[in-house]
């Protein structure tokens, strides 16, 4: 047999090609324009003795398939190019499904884009049972579509309902769900994952067919399978905005999942893709949150006990999230009554979690340890101050604190307002201290901030985003300054709807006009969430001595706080704004409200509080949940040449550029 750079091919004593991919130069496998056309002329090669069937495997710990090289996205700026690259694999992928020999991919660890359609393109499938295998189609969320035969293919494996579910939100399944939806023949243990292959792939059993019902669905009914799923879309997908997905409905109601018969003029065609902002600007985000994945991994830190001090709002749910991911914790407070609900909180999330398995939860709930004497402070690798927010308070425990734990262990606090000098100055070794800033509430929250002041020792902060990194989540390094990055952008927006609100829009406008621009919640039910005395709080901090707005003091004054009492600007019933029927957005509101957001992000980069634009973009997305089409806020700014504008139903509004 030939040699290729990127694949190996072996056959064995029953004729079967095992057919390996293991890309050159690389620690996962992707499907670049290189990789797949190497496989055209293997598969070529196999054509002149065609063996008896052929098994498609990875030579890589990483899993399987990663999907399409995401490199090549970020030139995908004309039709053409875009055409060409869907053309690519849908051909071979054809090429593959058609082969006269069976097929069949063995798919161990993640299994993704590209990779799951060349695994659909054979004729059978086998996925390895353990926690790394992850089958998806995620293209929707980089806003393009899967291209490569997913559209056609999937809804044949899964039924109509199942796959457009899949491709729509780009989730991902475990073997044992992608087993029970039929998307794999078979589920198995690793051990024997090779003989289930052989065996399936010589056992001439024929394809598997959807039952009559899904069959019609995936047929002769598909526009009512359609409607249903655009009316979905629509609620969190705006087609101006998010072309891809209303793409994806499109091509498989009414083209059989071929991109490229779509006539250019549809606003569902890859010309139509590849013209929207939208592509380019996601995986722009996509590759923003590598960049922060990156922080930490220079560390050289395998933290595996987390000593948390306060077991209130934020530090039960700090420790109850790390014990999540493994960790030891131990969670110190002033007394046994303190820690018992978040021990209660953590053992209600663990059962949602582990979805009533019993032992995983029991597991998960004794790496939580009861420490009201601190003890565990000496042993551990992070200690995390979460206590009341009081400099003087703060000071105390944390030079206490000093005083015993391990000399490389990082001493972190999660302070949202105080400055890291003030606290640390406290210290007999300041330099040490850094922010470990989490984001309420802690389980939803990607992103975490990692503070540091100018002299702060670097070790320190970069162990501390390893640790943050360790427990999967996005790690941003920020400099002391009021707000780091997250509340000073979002405390001017959120005090710009307030005086809104006090100027007697109704509040249900006032979200409605954010949401529609892309944010994901309204910014007055944010404050209700969040906290109005928080809101206030933080106001203060941030804004100065300026006035507060009136509704906000009167419903404070009235001990309306938001969700947690109940009642703030809304009226909250199981755990939901009560919300009334929007009226019409006037012209003008949501860029009035997004400015203040802009300038404060701008503001953050001039000021130094991230390295540069693209931190900020990155921990805006992740940290407020920024409309991520745009490509973050200064990304907005620039598309725009320094003048914001933001689209007001079909006119674009260009503001005056801040002074
Ligand atoms: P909380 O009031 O819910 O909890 C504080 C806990 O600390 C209480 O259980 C209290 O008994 C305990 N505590 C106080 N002094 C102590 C001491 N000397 N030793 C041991 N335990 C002590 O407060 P929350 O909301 O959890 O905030 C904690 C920290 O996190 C604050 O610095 C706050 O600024 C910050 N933060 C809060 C966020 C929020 O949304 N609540 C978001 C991000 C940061």
């Amino acid at each position: 047999m030939a040699t290729y750079r990127h694949w190996n091919v072996r056959r064995d004593e029953s004729r079967i090609a095992w057919i390996t991919l293991d890309v050159a130069d690389s620690p996962m496998n992707k499907l670049s324009a290189d990789v797949m056309s190497e496989l055209d002329t293997l598969l070529d090669d196999l054509d002149r003795y065609p063996p008896a069937g052929a098994v498609f495997q990875s030579g890589k710990d990483a899993g399987f398939i990663a999907g399409a090289d995401i490199e090549e996205f970020k030139r995908l700026d004309s039709p053409e190019k875009a055409r060409s690259l869907v053309e690519r694999g849908w051909n071979l992928f054809n090429r593959v499904a058609g082969l006269s020999y069976p097929t069949c991919a063995l798919i161990r660890g993640h299994c993704l884009g590209g990779g799951l359609e060349l695994s659909l393109a054979c004729r059978y499938r086998v996925a390895v049972d353990e926690p790394g295998t992850r089958l998806a189609l995620p293209e929707v969320m980089l806003g393009i579509v899967p291209g490569w035969g997913g559209m056609l293919r999937l809804p044949q494996a899964v039924g109509a309902v199942a796959a457009l579910d899949m491709m729509l939100t780009g989730k991902a399944v475990n073997a044992r769900k992608a087993h029970s939806l039929g998307l794999v023949d078979e589920s198995v243990p690793a051990r024997v994952m090779q003989n289930a292959a052989r065996s399936l792939v010589l056992s001439g059993k024929p394809p598997r067919q959807l039952p009559f019902v899904q069959r019609m669905l995936n047929g002769p009914l598909k526009a009512v399978v359609a409607r249903q799923a655009r009316s979905q879309v629509a609620r969190r997908a705006p087609q101006k905005y998010y072309p891809a997905p209303w793409a994806i409905i499109d091509m498989w109601a009414n083209y059989g999942g071929n991109a490229l018969a779509v006539s250019g003029k549809r606003p569902t065609s890859l010309d139509a893709i590849a013209a929207s902002p939208t592509t380019r600007n996601l995986v722009r985000v996509f590759f923003l949150q590598e960049r922060l994945k990156g922080f930490g991994k220079d560390a050289d830190f395998e933290p595996r006990h987390v000593h948390v001090i306060g077991a209130g709002t934020m530090g039960g749910d700090i420790a109850s999230w790390c014990a999540s991911r493994g960790m030891t914790v131990t969670l110190q407070d002033q007394a046994i009554e303190r820690i018992a609900p978040a021990i209660r909180r953590a053992a209600e999330v663990f059962d949602r979690k582990f979805r009533g398995d019993k032992l995983k939860t029991r597991m998960a709930l004794e790496r939580i340890v009861p420490d009201t004497d601190g003890r565990g402070a000496r042993q551990a690798d992070v200690v995390i101050e979460a206590i009341f927010e009081n400099l003087e308070a703060k000071q105390k425990l944390l030079s206490g604190l000093e005083r015993i734990v391990k000399p490389d262990a990082v001493l972190a606090t999660n302070t949202s307002s105080l400055k890291l000098e003030d606290i640390g100055s406290a210290l007999k070794n300041p330099l040490r201290l850094v922010g470990i800033h989490f984001f309420n509430p802690v389980a939803r929250m990607p992103l975490v901030e990692v503070v540091s002041a100018s002299d702060t020792d670097r070790s320190m902060v970069r162990r501390a985003a390893a640790f943050v990194k360790a427990i999967d989540k996005l790690p941003l390094p920020v400099a002391s300054a009021p707000g780091f990055l997250v509340n000073a952008v979002l405390g001017p927006y959120m005090l710009e709807a307030i005086r809104c609100a006090d100027e007697g829009i109704a509040v249900e406008v006032i979200d409605r006009a954010l949401v529609d621009f892309g944010m994901p919640m309204g910014p007055i039910e944010l404050v209700d969430l969040v906290g109005l005395d928080v809101a206030m709080a933080a106001g203060k901090a941030l804004t100065g001595a300026g006035a507060a707005p009136r509704r906000l003091t009167d419903l404070v004054a009235a001990g309306h706080l938001g969700k947690k009492t109940g009642r703030g600007f809304y009226a909250w019933i199981g755990g939901k704004a009560q919300k009334t029927k929007a009226g019409t957005v006037p012209d003008g509101l949501t860029e009035r409200i997004v400015r203040p957001l802009l300038d404060a992000t701008r503001r953050c980069v001039n000021q130094g509080v991230v390295a540069d634009a693209d931190l900020a973009d990155a921990g805006v997305i992740f940290g407020t949940g920024f409309a991520p089409f745009t490509g973050g806020p200064m990304n907005y700014l620039a598309a725009r040449g320094g003048v914001a504008a933001v689209d007001s139903g079909d006119e674009l509004v260009v503001l005056p550029k801040a002074a």
